[in-house]
């Protein structure tokens, strides 16, 4: 790992790992530029607002009690709205002032005998504050370990669990199904035979059905996965657990993998329509949280992932490190090319800016060849631009404003746009001189401002949202 040192231009950036305890709603937030008449329904984002409880403070950004955020948009107006997702795990902290579910890097603080009967009577949270998702006409908030939330739209407030992933751990980005407008999802199912998974929820159910299996002895963390025509991509990095550590280690539970380089990185490719697996594909260890999209081409499958060079960047986003303003590992947009017949994966950067948290033009390139992702990129150690990526052109676009540290841009298509980047794209930003946060609506062709809306408070930085048309 690099050496680490204080980044002055981070400095403006460390209100975004504060705390937001207000729950409001607001109407009628002043807006600066015009927004597309067109623009109608809401973005509503997860995250984490909250990293203390009674005494004690969360390890980790990922750790932290989730908020969602609604903006809404109508008639050129905007209005916001902001709620603690009362998940089990924050309704404890909120009524007993403890931590008392164990979170992706902080667990509640446990005797021996309370170590093992967790592990045979899991206390899973369901802090679900990475992404969400709407399934059939319900909102869905989602974690990795893996219980979803079902909440309300309209008042934000959680409506229970909807269903429960066949595993212990899932990821948070699933992917629709076009066939049966289901949800497609991985989940890890840990045991003295451990699997990974793969299943499809369909609209309506609360019954995931299993469609690909694949027995594993140690998985691989595992955040999102690929999806072409024809397959489930599965990148199987080098960052991996031996099950047991999660029961007896002590240990939180990112803190129980290990980083293997020799192993490399291996692809495994699952036909949708079997569940048929074939691979694995293996190529040099890097490390990701997020794929942008995959598609085949010729005989070959091409899967573009968001990479970093190893897992160093779990501890750099440790909230102590992030608070002092230590700089933050880049990623980059890499391109893979598996050709199953050959057994061989080449790879190469595609554009020089580094970008995460992607976005692609989703119902209409998702599984498909593409031209245009969307995310966040860096410069001196943190998040302070927003990146369109074309991976045709191989080229870059980029709007940044000094003091100010954008979120996971999120694309809107125009009514009838035909082109794949005509539409708006909807970031919420901190301004770091200022303190507050603001919503920002860009030009997704050109990434020139259209509006920007403000709230009087700072909004924690999050990760995911969805627009939902109105
Ligand atoms: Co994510």
């Amino acid at each position: 790992m690099s050496t680490v040192t204080d980044t002055p231009a981070l400095a403006n950036a460390r209100r975004g790992f504060d705390s937001l305890e207000e729950e409001t709603h607001l109407d009628g937030l002043p807006v600066r530029g015009e927004l597309p008449p067109w623009l109608r329904g809401s973005l509503i984002r997860t995250g984490p607002a909250k990293w203390e409880v009674g005494d004690r403070a969360m390890n980790n950004w990922f750790d932290g009690f989730a908020m969602l955020h609604r903006f809404s948009f109508a008639g050129g107006d905007v209005s916001y709205a902001n709620r603690f997702l009362e998940s089990r795990a924050y309704r404890a902290a909120r009524d007993e002032g403890r931590i008392a579910y164990s979170e992706f890097a902080t667990d509640p603080c446990r005797s021996l005998f309370q170590r093992v009967s967790a592990m045979f009577s899991p206390k899973l949270t369901d802090n679900a504050n990475v992404n969400l998702t709407k399934l059939g006409e319900r909102f869905i908030s989602m974690t990795e370990t893996p219980i979803p939330v079902e909440f309300d739209a309209e008042t934000l407030a959680a409506a229970g669990v909807p269903y429960e992933p066949p595993g212990q751990l899932s990821t948070a980005h699933p992917h629709m199904d076009r066939a049966t407008k289901g949800m497609l999802n991985y989940a890890a199912k840990l045991g003295p035979r451990t699997s990974y998974r793969f299943f499809l929820l369909r609209p309506g159910s609360s019954k995931p059905e299993v469609i690909a299996t694949k027995p594993v002895r140690e998985p691989a963390y595992m955040h999102s996965f690929g999806l072409t025509e024809r397959w489930l991509v599965l990148a199987e990095f080098p960052f991996v657990v031996n099950p047991p550590r999660l029961a007896f280690s002590g240990r939180p539970y990112i803190e129980n993998y290990r980083w293997k380089p020799e192993r490399g990185t291996r692809f495994h490719l699952f036909d949708r329509e079997t569940g048929e697996g074939v691979g694995p594909f293996e190529t040099e260890a890097r490390f990701a949280f997020h794929h942008v999209n995959s598609y085949e081409e010729g005989g070959d499958v091409v899967v573009d992932i968001c990479t970093f060079p190893d897992a160093g960047i779990v501890e750099d986003l440790y909230m102590e490190r992030l608070r002092a303003g230590k700089p933050v590992t880049p990623g980059f947009l890499e391109r893979f090319r598996i050709s199953p017949e050959a057994g061989m994966v080449s790879s190469e950067r595609l554009i020089d800016e580094s970008i995460e948290l992607p976005r692609i033009n989703y119902s209409r390139c998702n599984e498909r060849p593409y031209r245009y992702a969307w995310g966040v990129g860096m410069g001196g150690g943190w998040i302070d631009r927003i990146v369109k990526a074309d991976v045709v052109e191989r080229r870059s676009t980029v709007w940044s404003e000094e003091g100010c540290f954008p979120g996971e841009p999120v694309f809107v298509a125009a009514p009838d746009a035909d082109d794949e980047d005509e539409g708006v794209l909807l970031s919420v930003v901190l301004d770091g001189r200022a303190g507050n946060s603001f919503l920002l609506a860009l030009d997704a062709r050109s990434l020139n401002e259209l509006a920007r809306a403000e709230v009087p408070h700072h909004i924690p930085f999050g990760f995911h949202g969805q627009f939902a048309r109105g």
